[in-house]
């Protein structure tokens, strides 16, 4: 029980729960938490930087999730955003203030991933649960304390959807994606940022797949940092290098990938190269219908944070997620990932 001896996690509801995750609240918690006294639950939201467009789409979602636990619960709830400016210091800030005015749980969309270790420490020591979203921690900073989660969506996966899209497509039309006809499929790679799990993964597996079915040539890749405008700068560049060699653009996301997009239509190109991306953003969507945009994986904002309040919601009741839902080694949450091409737009 020491280690929990702090755990301020919802005191108003440990009354009555009999449950052993809260008892400690009461026994020895009293002192940080009954100055509250009253039943008003605070989220703190740390984000890594809040100019993202998919991360926007995950705050939206919180959103809901948050008035829609109003309405069932009767009880205020309170989330706050903070946004890190791509800092992990100014982040470390952020969620000690969190820590420090005595927030029910923070959910953490961390800057720097491998630097976990710290915030979980001190989360512990607060007794305060650690939700980590879409940035993912290694395990072992993960294993460091019972109360600290990841829900994320498994990166590989994404990859692979984006290399069978474009493997199907060869398939349907050889020549709708090996435009020269040399049975090689020329491709260039828009990376996201550096280390983050997502632009390791996608871009290895969006490849690996696809060369399962047809052989590649790598004509170029860089980072865009997720960012429309830099990955219209760097297809620029490739077009005026490669021309219409480039058959192939995976792009780590929808962002990167309209940048492409902006770049071919710049460059006044006759037809576009197959374009990839991954998020499914109403954008990107567009891109799709349209026809500029030949598929893109959906990364379940919505459901991230589903889960991510069925984690909230089972420590609220006093309950330990654990025995509540299906938790990987006891921290992950996964969503799974979705294909999106014209046909699945148009089956919905
Ligand atoms: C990825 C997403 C990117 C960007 C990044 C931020 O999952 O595809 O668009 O939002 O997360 O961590
Ligand atoms: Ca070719």
């Amino acid at each position: 029980m020491s280690r929990r001896s702090k755990n301020c996690f919802f005191p108003s509801l440990a009354k009555g729960s009999g449950v052993l995750f809260l008892a400690g609240v009461l026994l020895l918690g009293q002192s940080g938490c009954a100055r509250r006294g009253n039943d008003d639950v605070r989220v703190g939201v740390a984000l890594y930087q809040q100019n993202d467009t998919f991360i926007s789409t995950v705050v939206q979602d919180l959103e809901l999730q948050a008035r829609g636990w109003e309405e069932e619960t009767g009880r205020k709830l309170t989330l706050t955003i903070t946004d890190g400016g791509n800092s992990q210091s100014t982040q470390n800030d952020q969620v000690d203030r969190f820590l420090d005015r005595g927030y029910n749980a923070v959910c953490v969309n961390i800057v720097d991933r491998t630097a976990a270790a710290v915030l979980v420490d001190k989360a512990e020591a607060a007794g305060v649960p650690i939700i980590f979203f879409n940035r993912q921690p290694v395990q072992e900073d993960l294993d460091r304390w019972e109360y600290a989660y990841y829900v994320g969506a498994r990166a590989e996966e994404s990859g692979e959807i984006q290399g069978q899209i474009v493997a199907d497509a060869w398939k349907a039309d050889p020549a709708s994606v090996d435009r020269n006809g040399d049975g090689v499929i020329q491709y260039v790679m828009l990376e996201g940022e550096p280390g983050h799990q997502d632009t390791l993964l996608r871009t290895e597996y969006s490849v690996n797949t696809l060369t399962q079915t047809v052989p590649a040539e790598k004509l170029a890749s860089d980072t865009a940092n997720w960012d429309r405008t830099q990955a219209s700068a760097r297809m620029g560049e490739w077009l005026d290098e490669f021309g219409d060699e480039i058959e192939v653009v995976f792009a780590n996301n929808d962002d990167m990938a309209l940048g492409a997009i902006d770049a071919c239509e710049a460059a006044e190109l006759e037809k576009l190269p197959f374009i990839v991306g991954v998020d499914a953003t109403p954008p990107a969507l567009d891109a799709i219908e349209a026809g500029t945009l030949q598929g893109t994986v959906l990364n379940d904002a919505e459901g991230m944070a589903e889960s991510m309040f069925a984690l909230i919601r089972a420590l609220a009741a006093g309950e330990d997620p654990a025995e509540q839902m299906e938790l990987e080694d006891g921290h992950y949450i996964w969503r799974p990932y979705r294909r999106i091409t014209a046909e699945t737009l148009s089956e919905r």
